[in-house]
């Protein structure tokens, strides 16, 4: 009975527990992806607004300075283009072991620089941006060179007619940039076109990893305190109620086998538990009490019975000597017996 009791008991707590325990960490699971997240988000979103930052300085700076001598040079002056100049400043800023894993890109689906090619994934996320004027940003998270990434993207217009200096037709464009580049990307586009994504991949493995290294801490801890306390209830589900229980089952059982003895009724385990102040040590006085007198009850019914036996015994003797005494044959040979006596007293 008590293992019964006990497994019951335990099988309970560890239901109770083991959904707390999956409810939590999910929920915490969700939280510190967002947690992740929202910090993945907040450096990329800081890389971008630098790098744009980056553009207008060259197109509002260096531009203008540079431009009559593009317009003469036969040597072509990236440094004037804000792609370049973005490119390149998020170059010196990776050459950093730290930032070595951040990447800066404006794809494009037909560049001038061959490096700004969209590959798959980005050609699907220029396409979102082409097909809805509306969306400004994209983000979320991608394998790239075998790496966890987050991403976030936004679409880069064709903002003036200033651009299209150089993006309209290979003609119209700089012979030095023809020289350099050559005339088959980065043309046709028009004012207003979503030309590009202007995307930046932040990594997000290491913000995944201390999420998880902390989801799991928290889960085992969590786990061990709930394995202690399941197992601190069990002693004390043992100690209070399973064997004072136990102790007095077994007194009960003694009387439905009808085997009490004074012995049971004054062992040290029951005796121990009627001193308890609880319900149980009440229930074991009361039930110790009860047994007593059914124990002295039968005792007496006892003797009251071999008494009777006794009683019984001598009346059946009796009752046989009668019977014996009232036969036929009896009564002749009793006569007989008369008769012969007669005589010899009569000689
Ligand atoms: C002086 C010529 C010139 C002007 C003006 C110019 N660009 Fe470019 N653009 C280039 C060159 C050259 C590249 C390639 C730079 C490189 O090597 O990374 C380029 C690259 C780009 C790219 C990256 C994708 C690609 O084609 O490689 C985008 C996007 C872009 N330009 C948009 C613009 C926008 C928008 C404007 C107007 C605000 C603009 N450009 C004005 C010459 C120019």
């Amino acid at each position: 009975m008590s293992p019964r009791l006990s497994q019951k008991f335990t099988l309970i707590l560890l239901a109770v527990f083991g959904g707390g325990l999956l409810l939590s960490g999910i929920a915490l699971f969700v939280a510190l992806n967002r947690l992740a997240e929202a910090e993945v988000q907040q450096q990329a979103a800081i890389m971008m607004q630098t790098m744009n930052a980056v553009r207008s300085y060259t197109s509002d700076h260096i531009q203008p300075q540079l431009a009559d001598e593009l317009a003469v040079s036969d040597q072509f002056i990236p440094e004037t283009v804000p792609a370049f100049s973005a490119r390149e400043v998020f170059e010196t800023v990776r050459s950093d072991e730290n930032y070595a894993t951040f990447f800066y890109k404006e794809a494009a689906l037909n560049p001038t620089n061959p490096r700004d090619q969209a590959d798959d994934f980005e050609a699907q996320i220029l396409t979102a941006f082409r097909a809805d004027p509306e969306l400004e940003e994209l983000s979320g998270f991608r394998d790239l060179a075998g790496q966890r990434v987050f991403y976030t993207a936004r679409p880069l217009a064709i903002s003036d007619e200033g651009c299209l200096a150089c993006h309209s037709t290979p003609e119209v464009a700089p012979a030095s940039l023809i020289a350099t580049y050559g005339e088959t990307g980065g043309f046709g586009w028009e004012v207003g076109e979503v030309v590009a994504a202007q995307i930046v991949y932040v990594p997000a493995g290491n913000v995944v990893d201390v999420a998880r290294l902390f989801l799991t801490t928290v889960l085992v801890i969590v786990g061990l305190a709930f394995v202690a306390v399941v197992v601190a209830m069990n002693l004390t589900l043992r100690q209070a109620v399973i064997a004072p229980v136990t102790t007095i089952a077994g007194l009960a059982q003694e009387v439905a086998d009808d085997a009490i003895t004074q012995e049971a009724l004054e062992a040290p385990e029951l005796e121990k538990v009627t001193q308890r102040s609880d319900e149980l040590g009440r229930l074991a006085q009361t039930f110790r009490q009860m047994v007593r007198e059914v124990y002295e009850r039968e005792q007496r019914l006892r003797e009251e019975v071999l008494a009777l036996r006794i009683e019984i015994d001598e009346t059946r003797k009796n009752e046989q000597v009668a019977e014996i005494t009232g036969t036929d044959y009896f009564q002749t040979l009793q006569a007989k017996a008369q008769r012969l006596r007669q005589k010899r007293d009569d000689r």
